[in-house]
């Protein structure tokens, strides 16, 4: 029986392998023999997920003719693979990817290595700190507290808690925003909020516009779901929405769906103004988009006197245009699994009666401690711990990246949880495969793109701080240099992550 679950045509490995070739190899590199680039490209694209493992690739003469390359170059290719672990081949059923056994790297999104397997690896994965104690264990004891009546109920409830749905909705209309209960369901995270919406609106060929970049798990939910992503590009820098763009976007392709983190976007921290947010809902509501608000970094402002812009359902009054999402997990702690969304009352039935088709409801325990934290003033409380320790590691990374790798550039974001950091013309992809093998695992740029993009960039969390910032600067150094010089491919360290 064959060992693939998906197949990789040649034509569009060709165009994975040629958004590689964009990137600079570093200066001083060796050109390596044209198999082994090829055998290369392939090895990267299973480590970033971007061609998922067991998908079949094309046979030999097929990808030699879309690469323009002789069928022993891609022969050769295979074997060398097959021999270090990345292929699997049998006769008749053709030659698959995979990962060979003990390999650290993730094979898609985001995921973060358990706590207890880092070992003296520097996690710069995954954007979410840990919980802000002391909130997180009286939230859980004020929780079993408030858990008696629940106790004698059925315990589902599909759109979220009563009183949590009312609490939300009342936060709201505190920020200019009237909401009724009937307008919030409950979710679990802000991704089972936008898996629920991409199901309900955008079927199987559907188009969504992204943001180009963006956050690197909601489009692979995206893909997973069958949509197919229209990329907008943002504008250099802080500078975020540029609104021609937009407009044209949405105006050629009017996709079903448009997704925006106008809040300190995920990965470059630009903050939508108040007039980038009126243009994108004129936009969308002219092409009959929806456009899914992602709030989830909205509570991070950094910056002490940062003034925060209307929410940009705030331009919807009619609320026919704008689906917002919401989560505790940046605000709060990611270990919640506590999202919501605000919608128009119907929009929100039609995603609770879908529900009963997914994963049934959210827990109630972890409703009831946000819905004592939110009732208490233990919220704002932790959001202010949350936000000093954030603006701390902000301040330490900036300054260690600074003085150990001077030719890389970022703004500062004013919020938000991460610095988007080109790379000086070294590649963001081999930086990440090195820096696994030097004790520090950072995002590469293309994991944020849709089809490769991204290629000079990382993406680095304010997760880390002091020390730790420091040690992760002068490790991702050690990675560049070795990535520069051409020597990081099978570069061995101290630092060797072991399973
Ligand atoms: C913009 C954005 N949306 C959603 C998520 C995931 O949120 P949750 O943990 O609530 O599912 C993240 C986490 O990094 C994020 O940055």
């Amino acid at each position: 029986m064959a060992q693939w679950t998906s197949a990789m045509g040649s034509t569009q490995l060709a165009r994975l392998l040629a958004s590689q070739q964009d990137r600079p190899a570093g200066s001083g590199s060796r050109r390596p023999p044209a198999y082994r680039a090829l055998a290369d490209g392939i090895r990267l694209l299973v480590l970033e997920g971007r061609v998922p493992v067991a998908a079949r690739l094309p046979a030999e003469r097929e990808l030699a003719v879309a690469l323009a390359v002789s069928r022993t170059t891609v022969a050769a290719a295979y074997e060398a693979l097959r021999t270090e672990g990345f292929l699997e081949s049998r006769r008749g059923a053709g030659s698959w990817t995979a990962v060979p056994a003990g390999n650290p790297l993730p094979a898609r999104g985001l995921e973060p290595l358990p706590p207890e397997a880092l070992g003296s690896m520097i996690d710069l994965g995954c954007a979410a700190l840990p919980a802000p104690e002391p909130w997180l264990t009286r939230a859980v004891q004020g929780a079993l507290e408030a858990l008696p009546p629940y106790a004698h109920t059925h315990g589902d409830y599909p759109a979220g808690l009563p009183a949590l749905r009312e609490m939300l909705a009342e936060r709201y209309t505190a920020r200019g925003i009237p909401t009724m209960p009937e307008q919030i369901m409950v979710t679990t995270g802000a991704m089972g909020a936008i898996d629920a919406i991409c199901h309900l609106f955008a079927g199987r060929g559907e188009r969504i516009a992204v943001e180009s970049p963006s956050y690197a798990n909601i489009l692979q939910l995206m893909r997973e779901a069958g949509a197919r992503l229209v990329p907008v590009a943002m504008a250099e820098g802080l500078q975020g929405w540029d609104m021609d763009r937009w407009r044209q976007v949405l105006r050629d392709a009017a996709p079903r769906l448009a997704y925006v983190v106008a809040d300190f976007h995920n990965p470059t921290g630009a903050l939508a103004s108040e007039d980038q947010r009126r243009q994108l809902v004129e936009a969308a509501r002219s092409a009959g988009t929806v456009l899914v608000v992602d709030e989830t970094m909205s509570e991070l402002g950094l910056d002490p006197d940062l003034a925060m812009p209307r929410p940009v359902c705030g331009f919807d009054p009619a609320g026919s245009t704008v689906i917002t999402v919401g989560s505790a997990s940046k605000a709060f702690w990611a270990g919640m699994r506590i999202g919501w969304v605000r919608a128009a009352p119907d929009v929100i039935r039609s995603l609770v009666a879908a529900r009963a088709y997914a994963d049934l409801g959210t827990p109630v325990l972890e409703q009831l401690a946000v819905n004592w934290l939110l009732n208490t003033g233990g919220w704002q409380a932790a959001v202010d711990v949350r936000r000093a320790q954030a603006r701390e590691n902000r301040d330490a990374l900036v300054a260690a990246v600074r003085r150990e790798l001077p030719e890389w550039e970022f703004e500062v974001p004013s919020g938000g949880l991460t610095l988007w950091v080109r790379t000086g013309g070294v590649s963001g992809s081999r930086l990440a495969e090195v820096g696994e093998r030097v004790g520090v695992r950072v995002p590469s740029g293309p994991r944020f793109g849709v089809d490769g993009a991204f290629e000079g960039y990382v993406r680095l969390p304010f997760t880390v701080g002091g020390a730790v910032a420091e040690e992760a600067a002068v490790r991702l150094a050690a990675a560049a240099r070795l990535v520069a010089t051409g020597a990081g491919a099978g570069a061995e360290s101290p630092h060797t992550f072991v399973a």
